[in-house]
Formats: C-alpha cells, structure tokens, sequence
C-alpha cells in the first residue's frame, strides 16, 4: 500500500511517484443523483484501527485543507437551490426545446455565466461536453463564436439541427414538405434497427408507425430539412415507448399511453410530429439573428483540440459526473433508431470514446500523468477494498480525473490570458465515502496552472444509500457545484 504524508498545511503528498491509473472501464452519467454506491459495508463497520479508516481519515482531512485554500461559496443553495442543469427551462425556450436532453444546462445560466462572469470580447466560446450544445447555442444568440465537441453521435446531431439557419425559400419548402407529410399514407417503411431490445420498448403497430414516418424523411433530398424531420422522430421516441429513461437505463412505463389522442398509430405519429415541427419552423423564423456555432463530433481528449480551438475566452462545460451512468444505454432506443449505431462496435466504441465515467468499457491506460495524487493514492485503494458492485469503480474515478487533467492541460496554451472556465460537477458517493469532485478538480485546476476563483455551489445530493446519513458533517460534500478557474 502506498503510504501518505498529510504535510503541516494538511495537503496530501505521496512517497511514491506512481499515478496508479486504472486498467479499466466506463460512460457517462445523469446529472440528476448520484446514487450508485451499491455497498455492502457500512462506515461504522470500518475498524478504526484499519488501513480503511486511515484512508477515509487521510481523505477528509484533505478535504478540509482544500477548503482552507479554495472560496467555496455555498450562498446559493441556500437561496435558490436551482441546480443549473436544469431542462424544464430549455423546454420553454426556441430551438433549446427541440430535444429533450435532461443532461442539458439551463440557458438562463449559461447566459448569466457569459454576460456577466467572463469578457467575451471576440473569442471563442467553448463546451468540451456539449451534449445538447446550450453553450454554444447561447453564445450564438449572444452573438459570440460557440464551439461544441460531444462523442455522441446522436447529440451531435441534435446540437447541429438545432442551430440550422434556414432562408424563407427552405422554410417555405420545409412547410410544404409538412403538408406532403401530413398527407401522405406512409407507404415506405424503413428497416427495424439492428437490436432487438430496442424493438421490445414499443408495441409492433406503433414501431411500424414511426418507421413510416422514418421511411418518409429518409426520401428527402434537403439535408437541412431531412434533419429537421430526423429530429422530430427522435423526440417521438419517448413519449411513444413502453419505457421511459430512469436512472442509468430505462423503465416500463407504469401508465402507458399515446401522446395524442388518434387510435390510427400512423395518424398518432404524423400529428405528434407534425406538431413538433410546426414548432421547429417557427422558432426559426422567431430567432432570424442567431449566429450559428460549430459542433464537432469528437472526443474532446488528446489531440483533438488542435486547430479550431484558439483564442478562447471562456469555457463552460458539463462533463459526465463520475456515477457510472452509460449514455450509450440511457439514450439506447434514440441511438439505434436513428442510425447512430448499427452494431454493438459502434456502442463500444462510443464507451472507450467517452470519459472515464462509467464501467463498460476497458480503456488502454491513458493520460496518468494529469490525475490527481489523492484519488490515485487514497479514493482508489480505499475504494477497491470495499465490497462495491463492479471492481473497476477505483480505477474509473482515477482514470476520470486524469481524464480531466488532459483536457485542463491541452485547453491551457488555447486560452486567452483573463479567460474562464466554468465545470459543472455533481459529487458522487462510494463505499461509504464523498468523492468531493468539485474540490478535487479545483486542486486539478491549479495543479495544472490555473487560478481557482471559487467552488460555487448550487445544490445538495442526497444518494439513496442509506449510509448516506451516516457521513454525518461529511453530507455537505454530496453536492453539485461549478468549479470557476481563470486562465492567468
Ligand atoms: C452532462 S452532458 C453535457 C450537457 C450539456 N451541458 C447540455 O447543455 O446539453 C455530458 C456530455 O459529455 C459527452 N462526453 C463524454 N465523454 C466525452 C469526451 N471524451 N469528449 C466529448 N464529449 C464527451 C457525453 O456524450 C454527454 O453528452
């Protein structure tokens, strides 16, 4: 076991220069609770005398030495305890609406975040996890020059449709061809997709029904419209199956009905995206000065930052929290319908693309050197004596801060001197114990040559483990922050 000196200002050094980083695993999370703890021993089950208790110690005191260093500013949880995840306001907004992503950030914050925390004065606006790209999409209704890198082929795709600029000759030619639509009998089905426990989430006649209306969009030979209806497909897909997402999968439907009132599934279909797409056409003729931003379908690691990314002012992102949610199963029924993936390689490799956040993947070991010394030293063997659901849980969290480590390291030369960084994190909660990423990724920031200007927290977690309670002072480090660092 690697030993630990807790040095007199309290920060953790190791004797041992090894990064430790993991041999395995991991996908990507809901932001909403971190309740993957799946333990069988209890803290007050840990002998006090045990190399256990001695890490959890180790740990602790650690945090509080963080914290004599880092502002953590916990005013907002006690005001407003709005997490800044938050899609029930993207629902109500143009083109932030057009697909339902519960990972997504509130524009309302993104927009305070960029008015009023960072100088943008021309430079690049930048989400490293776009998701459903609300940064970008807000810095270009700002008037700012957005960029927005995702793994998911399918958010890529969402972000990219959502920012279409349409001149009135296409919006004329997309209004007729919703007319064609509502009209048309569906005659041209397209294929099933190639999983059969997607085809399960839906009764036959309405998996016949949206694969009409698919085989009608895939006839068009406008991109630009032919993704306008793709989307709107991929919105029906919920409110049309058996199951909805929850938690880190998807559920049967306890009152099971269709979204519209139709008892013809085809005519169910063509109303609910009819709708949707009336909806599309006139959120872009509401919204005619919305400077387009970029998005690239890329992972956001390594290399990949290279040429377009220079001259950034600010940076807010979301990354996956570290509480093994697999987007590659949550989104399953959106992926493979829309052609995202066709077999379970392009899933894998979706996984192995994606940060270290989830199990279901084997990674190369990659990026040790950017981690952090107290997760590889002391969160990872502490976590690998428990007795947790999957073993690759340590080296997921050392392999998910080193991770980070990289993207802080090669987004650094990038930024503007004066610019911002703004990380959304959600805490998470193993074996007993607060893995508090917000305070551990400020340590990241500064091991990396950034200022932390403050860990602001928005709101409390409370996992569903019952040990939770057990933690005792040590709850409020179950909790969802942004972490702001400034490029100096
Ligand atoms: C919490 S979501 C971001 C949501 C976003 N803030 C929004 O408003 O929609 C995190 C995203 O990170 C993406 N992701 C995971 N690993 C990635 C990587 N290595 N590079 C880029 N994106 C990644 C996931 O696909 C997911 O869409």
């Amino acid at each position: 076991m690697t030993r630990h000196i807790v040095q007199p200002s309290g920060m953790l050094h190791s004797d041992s220069a090894s990064c430790g980083v993991p041999q395995a695993a991991h996908s990507v999370p809901n932001q909403e609770h971190n309740d993957h703890d799946g333990v069988s021993m209890t803290l007050s089950d840990i002998n006090p005398e045990s190399e256990s208790a001695s890490l959890v110690g180790d740990l602790y005191r650690h945090y509080r030495a963080l914290e004599r260093d880092i502002r953590v500013n916990e005013k907002s949880t006690r005001t407003t305890y709005r997490s800044p995840v938050n899609f029930i306001e993207s629902m109500q907004k143009p083109r932030h609406r057009w697909f339902p992503y519960k990972e997504g950030f509130s524009p309302s914050f993104v927009e305070e975040f960029l008015t009023t925390r960072v100088s943008i004065n021309g430079g690049l606006v930048v989400d490293p996890f776009s998701g459903s790209g609300t940064t970008a999409l807000v810095a270009g209704e700002l008037g700012f020059r957005g960029l927005g890198f995702d793994v998911s082929p399918l958010t890529d795709f969402v972000a990219r449709t959502k920012a279409v600029v349409m001149s009135a000759k296409e919006l004329r030619s997309l209004k007729s061809y919703l007319l064609d639509f509502a009209n048309s009998p569906l005659g041209s089905r397209a294929s099933n997709p190639n999983n059969t426990t997607v085809e399960r989430y839906f009764e036959p006649e309405v998996l016949d029904a949206l694969l009409r209306a698919k085989g009608f969009f895939s006839e068009i030979d406008c991109p630009k419209i032919s993704s306008l209806f793709k989307l709107a497909f991929l919105s029906a897909i919920e409110p049309f199956s058996t199951h909805r997402k929850a938690g880190n999968g998807v559920k049967r439907k306890t009152n099971y009905e269709w979204p519209t009132a139709e008892t013809d599934s085809v005519l169910a279909v063509k109303h609910f995206m009819g709708e949707i797409l009336e909806m599309f056409a006139s959120d872009i003729e509401q919204t005619p000065n919305f400077y387009p931003p970029e998005f690239l379908q890329r992972s956001c690691l390594g290399d990949s930052l290279s040429e377009e990314v220079e001259d950034v002012s600010a940076v807010l992102t979301s990354p996956p929290y570290a509480n093994c949610f697999d987007y590659s199963k949550i989104y399953m029924s959106e992926l493979w319908l829309g052609d995202f993936f066709e077999s379970k390689a392009d899933q894998q490799a979706f996984r192995e693309a994606s940060v270290r956040s989830h199990v279901h993947a084997t990674w190369a070991d990659r990026y040790c050197e950017f981690g952090v010394p107290v997760v590889d030293e002391i969160i990872r063997p502490y976590i690998e004596e428990q007795d947790l659901w999957s073993p690759r849980i340590g080296s997921m969290l050392s392999g998910y801060f080193a991770d980070l480590g990289n993207l802080l390291t090669n987004l650094k030369p990038r930024m503007r001197n004066g610019g911002k960084l703004g990380f959304v994190v959600g805490n998470s909660f193993y074996g007993g114990v607060a893995v508090a990423t917000d305070l551990l990724l400020a340590e990241l920031g500064r091991s990396r040559g950034y200022e932390v200007e403050e860990v602001r927290v928005y709101r409390g977690i409370i996992p569903s483990s019952q040990q939770f309670r057990k933690l005792g002072n040590n709850r409020k480090y179950m909790r969802e922050s942004m972490v702001v660092l400034r490029r100096s």
